[in-house]
C-alpha cells in the first residue's frame, strides 16, 4: 500500500533533511527573538469559515467527530493564533514575536509543490502597528533562506499593500464591499485563463488592461513604500526585495502590507507568504480586543525543491543528512565470552554522549566492520581476549592504537584526539 496522494512517507534521510530545515528554522527564529509556541491540529471548522476564505475552506480535511463536531485539520496556523491571542493575551507582555513548526493540511490539486501536507514554520509578531514589524519579519525571512544558502540571486521577495488595491476600486468609485472578491481575481490573474478573468473583472466593469496598467505604476518610487524600503536599506536588504502590486495574497484576512517569497527565475511556486492582519484578532474576539499582527509563513516543500536545485544548498543539505547518521564508534566484539565486558562499556561511552553502534547478535569479526563503515563510525572499538585493553582503529584515516578501558571515557576521549592530532 502507498501513503495518500498528497501525502510523504519520511524515510531516515528524508526525516534527517526535515530536522536540518527545522533546526534552522527554530535557530534563526530565536536569534530574532522570537519565542516557540504550538496550537491543536484539529480545530472547529467555523474558525476557518470566517476567517480564511472560499479558496482553503473548500480544501479542508473535514469530518463530524464523535460529539458531531464539525472539525477540520488545520490548513494554517493563522486563525488558531489569532483565537490563542484573544483569550490570552494577558499573560503576555506585548509585541508577542511567537513562531511555531508544525504540520498542515490542505486537499489541494496535484501539482508540483503542493501538497495535501506539508510543514510550516509561522512567525508572527501581535501588538506593533509599525512597519518596523513587518521589516522585522522580512529580515527574519531573508535571513533564514540565507542560512540555508541562497542569496539575492537566488530567491526574491514580492512586496505589495492591499491598500493600492482598495484606492484603485474607490477612484474608480467600484463596490468597496466586494473587494475580498476582486483581490481573489488579481490573486489568480496568472493562473487563470484570459477570457475568464476578463468575464469575472467585467463584473466590476473592468478590464485586463486597468489593472495590468495599474500594476506598471513606477512603485519602488511610490510614497505609500518609502518608509518599507528606508528600513530595508537600514538593514542593507533592498536587494532581495521588489515592489509588485500583483501580488494581493489568497487568504480573506490580510488587510494591508503583503509578501510572497519566489525563486529568481520563478520556476517554483511560493516559498514563504504572509503580511499584515490587523483586524482578525478584533473579529475572533467579538470586538473586545483590537489588536494589531503581522507574520509570515515557510513552507518546507518548495525550499526542498530548490534546495535540490542549487549545488551550494544541495551540498549543505547532504552534509547535514550524513552528520545525522554518522556514529562515533562501532564496537567489535571480537571475542563472544567478552560480550557482557563489551556491553558495558558500549554503555559506559554512552552515558558519555558517545554515538555507539555494535553487534546485537554474535557476528563475524568481517561483518561487524563492514557493518561500521555502513553507519559511518569514526572508530572501530575492538573488545577481544586482552581485555581490558582495547584496540581502536581510525576508521576515516587508517591506523590504531591500544588504550585500556579501564579509563575514565573523558580520558579516552582526550588521547584519541591527540593521536589524531599528531598523525595529521
Ligand atoms: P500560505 O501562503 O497559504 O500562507 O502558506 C505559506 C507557505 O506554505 C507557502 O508559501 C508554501 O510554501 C507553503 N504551502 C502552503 N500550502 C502548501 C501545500 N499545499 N503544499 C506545500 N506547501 C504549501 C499561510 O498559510 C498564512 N497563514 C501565513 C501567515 C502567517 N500569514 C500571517 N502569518
Amino acid at each position: 500500500m502507498q501513503p495518500l496522494p498528497g501525502f510523504r512517507d519520511f524515510l531516515p534521510d528524508s526525516c534527517a533533511a526535515r530536522n536540518y530545515i527545522f533546526a534552522k528554522w527554530r535557530e534563526v527564529a530565536r536569534r530574532y527573538g522570537f519565542i516557540e509556541w504550538d496550537g491543536p491540529i484539529l480545530e472547529l471548522t467555523e474558525l476557518y469559515k470566517k476567517k480564511s476564505g472560499d479558496e482553503i475552506v473548500h480544501q479542508l480535511f473535514r469530518f463530524e467527530d464523535k460529539s458531531h463536531r464539525d472539525v477540520s485539520m488545520r490548513p494554517e496556523l493563522t486563525p488558531t493564533l489569532a483565537r490563542v491571542v484573544a483569550s490570552h493575551h494577558h499573560d503576555f507582555k506585548k509585541p508577542l514575536k511567537w513562531f511555531s513548526i508544525g504540520q498542515f493540511f490542505r486537499y489541494e490539486k496535484r501539482q508540483r509543490g503542493r501538497l495535501r501536507e506539508h510543514f510550516q514554520l509561522n512567525c508572527d509578531i501581535v501588538g506593533e502597528k509599525s512597519v518596523a514589524a513587518d521589516v522585522e519579519l522580512l529580515a527574519l525571512c531573508i535571513d533564514i533562506l540565507r542560512e540555508f544558502g541562497f542569496s539575492a540571486s537566488d530567491i526574491i521577495v514580492r512586496v505589495s499593500n492591499r491598500h493600492a488595491w482598495m484606492e484603485f476600486l474607490s477612484a474608480r468609485e467600484l463596490d468597496v464591499s466586494r473587494a475580498t472578491e476582486f483581490l481573489d481575481i488579481v490573486d489568480k490573474l496568472d493562473r487563470t485563463e484570459i477570457s475568464i478573468a476578463e468575464a469575472k473583472l467585467a463584473s466590476f466593469g473592468l478590464t485586463l488592461q486597468d489593472i495590468t496598467g495599474f500594476a506598471q505604476f513606477p512603485y519602488m518610487e511610490s510614497i505609500q513604500f518609502a518608509e518599507f524600503l528606508h528600513e530595508m536599506r537600514t538593514r542593507r536588504l533592498e536587494d532581495f526585495v521588489l515592489i509588485d502590486p500583483m501580488i494581493v495574497r489568497g487568504l480573506a484576512y490580510y488587510t494591508g502590507f503583503v509578501f510572497e517569497v519566489f525563486d529568481k527565475q520563478r520556476e517554483f511556486r511560493a516559498i514563504a507568504g504572509g503580511g499584515r492582519y490587523d483586524g482578525l484578532i478584533s473579529q475572533l474576539s467579538d470586538g473586545k480586543l483590537n489588536l494589531p499582527a503581522v507574520g509570515f509563513a515557510m513552507g518546507d516543500v518548495v525550499l526542498r525543491d530548490l534546495m535540490s536545485t542549487r549545488p551550494s544548498t544541495k551540498r549543505r543539505l547532504s552534509a547535514a543528512v550524513c552528520r545525522s547518521r554518522k556514529m562515533d564508534a562501532y564496537v567489535v566484539i571480537a571475542e563472544e565470552s567478552k560480550r557482557p565486558e563489551a556491553i558495558n562499556f558500549v554503555q559506559k561511552l554512552r552515558r558519555q554522549k558517545w554515538r555507539v553502534e555494535f553487534s546485537l547478535e554474535p557476528t563475524r569479526v568481517s561483518r561487524q566492520f563492514e557493518r561500521s563503515q555502513h553507519v559511518l563510525a569514526q572508530y572501530a572499538i575492538v573488545i577481544g581476549a586482552e581485555w581490558p585493553l582495547i584496540t581502536v582503529k581510525d576508521l576515516h584515516r587508517g591506523g590504531q592504537i591500544q588504550l585500556s578501558s579501564n579509563e575514565p571515557v573523558s580520558q579516552l576521549r582526550k588521547k584519541l584526539t591527540s593521536w589524531r592530532r599528531n598523525r595529521n
